[in-house]
């Protein structure tokens, strides 16, 4: 691609970005921005100035420019300020954070037309900062879903009118049904994604056992039974750890399900109450909850090696694929990803977007939570700030792969990785069971 259309498509995606950024918080008035709505999560506002703070310190001062708020970073910093802390500071309002992002992306697009990305500077090569940005809003959109869906926001997925239908079913995956994966090496991660946080870097050969491995991500129905054989009353099934979340906590199910007695279960979605849809991926189970629910399957959750083995690696030509079909982008057809749905498609609904085993929704619908730590990869390196992933390694956080239907389809590949702690179920999570062989 000339450098003059990469700059074209930036400059359209970053506009893309920020008009989706808008229209998820256009529908709530101002004092539902500038409330703390859960212990766990930011006000809205946080997020929204710390999107325009993030862009004002890698597109403007990173390229060169005065900031334009260089007295807003104390206050957006995330590692600063907790998210429970955050409420506590002064704070842009929503419209004083909305004009300081008009700002910030006025200049930015300033330097992006001066900038040179060809100029062997590592940070803007194949315009690598830009896509580091791009990524950044995108999942913050996805985080402030999350919160949309902990607070009480009836009707918000009315307001916002893009339900869309549920695509036709036409799997011939069955509940239960698995595959077996050979034994044998495979190429991990990536060292010539463009788009790639560092954390996914390098490319690096492992080698693995032969395991089987659920072609459809655990549903509601299969939650369901979990939930009726006492799973959650049972020590058998939980790990040390997640007994001690689950006396503590007190959670008998899934987050966003409510039991209205005689077997009958609803969830509430953005405020919108309706029946368990048995048939979609589980989703807002931690990881304790997976862990749990996979050993009361006979089953175990699959390494992130596993995962992206299954997701990724087409055996019979020894290569790698960005997306489990294949490397063109995402369409509504192969995947559900980037909010369409406003929840996961029913399991089956993508039969095209199967890997070579033949693992249906691997990309799209809930993240899926991997049995491994989030560790780095041999030869990583920090790249361009430790605090993307370098401060985060440690078996204090667990991986998860695969995007869910909230995230954009550019931040999203089978080398990405998640990483949350294992008692976070406000994310869109679920899991897909795996064994050895
Ligand atoms: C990759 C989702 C774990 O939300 O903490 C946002 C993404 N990094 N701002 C997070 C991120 C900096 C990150 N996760
Ligand atoms: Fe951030």
């Amino acid at each position: 691609m000339s450098l003059t259309l990469l700059k074209e498509n930036l400059a359209t995606e970053l506009e893309d970005a920020r008009r989706r950024t808008l229209a998820l918080l256009a529908p709530l008035p101002d004092a539902a921005l500038t409330r703390q709505h859960s212990p766990l999560m930011s006000p809205l506002a946080w997020d929204l100035a710390h999107v325009g703070n993030y862009e004002d310190l890698w597109l403007v001062r990173g390229a060169g420019a005065d900031a334009v708020g260089a007295s807003y970073d104390h206050l957006y910093d995330a590692f600063r300020n907790s998210r429970a802390e955050r409420i506590k500071l002064p704070l842009l309002d929503p419209a004083g954070a909305r004009s300081y992002l008009v700002t910030v992306r006025g200049r930015a697009l300033e330097c992006l037309e001066r900038v040179e990305l060809g100029s062997g500077r590592p940070l803007f090569e194949h315009g690598y900062v830009y896509k580091m940005v791009l990524q950044h809003e995108h999942q913050h959109d996805e985080t402030m879903l999350a919160t949309l869906q902990l607070m009480d926001a009836p009707g918000y997925q009315a307001a916002l009118g893009s339900s869309v239908a549920p695509p036709a079913r036409s799997s011939t995956a069955r509940r239960g049904s698995e595959v077996l994966v050979d034994g044998g090496p495979f190429v991990m991660g990536t060292s010539s994604d463009t788009w790639a946080y560092d954390n996914e870097r390098p490319a690096h050969v492992v080698e693995l056992a032969p395991f089987w491995i659920d072609r459809l991500p655990a549903t509601n129905r299969d939650w369901l039974e979990f939930v009726g054989d006492g799973g959650y009353h049972d020590r058998r099934w939980w790990s040390a750890g997640g007994w001690s979340w689950r006396c503590h906590a007190e959670f008998e199910h899934p987050g966003a399900w409510q039991y209205h007695g005689t077997g009958s279960w609803s969830i509430d979605r953005f405020g919108h109450h309706r029946e368990l849809p048995l048939d979609e991926p589980v989703q807002h189970v931690c990881w304790y909850e997976a862990d749990a629910y996979a050993r009361w399957r006979g089953r175990r959750l699959p390494t992130e090696a596993e995962w992206e083995k299954a997701a990724s690696w087409h055996a019979p030509s020894e290569t790698k694929r960005r997306y489990p079909w294949g490397n063109v982008a995402p369409t509504s057809e192969l995947a559900n990803l980037g909010q369409l749905r406003f929840g996961p498609a029913p399991v089956g609904s993508h039969p095209s977007g199967a890997s070579a085993w033949g693992c249906e929704q691997m990309v799209g619908d809930v993240w899926e939570w991997t049995a491994s730590d989030f560790l780095p990869y041999p030869g990583f390196r920090a790249f361009p700030y430790r605090e993307y992933s370098e401060v985060f390694w440690g078996s204090e956080y667990k991986v998860l792969r695969g995007g869910s239907w909230a995230t954009h389809p550019a931040a999203v590949r089978t080398t990405f990785r998640n990483w949350d702690f294992p008692i976070r179920r406000q994310i869109f999570a679920g899991l897909r069971c795996a064994r050895d062989a």
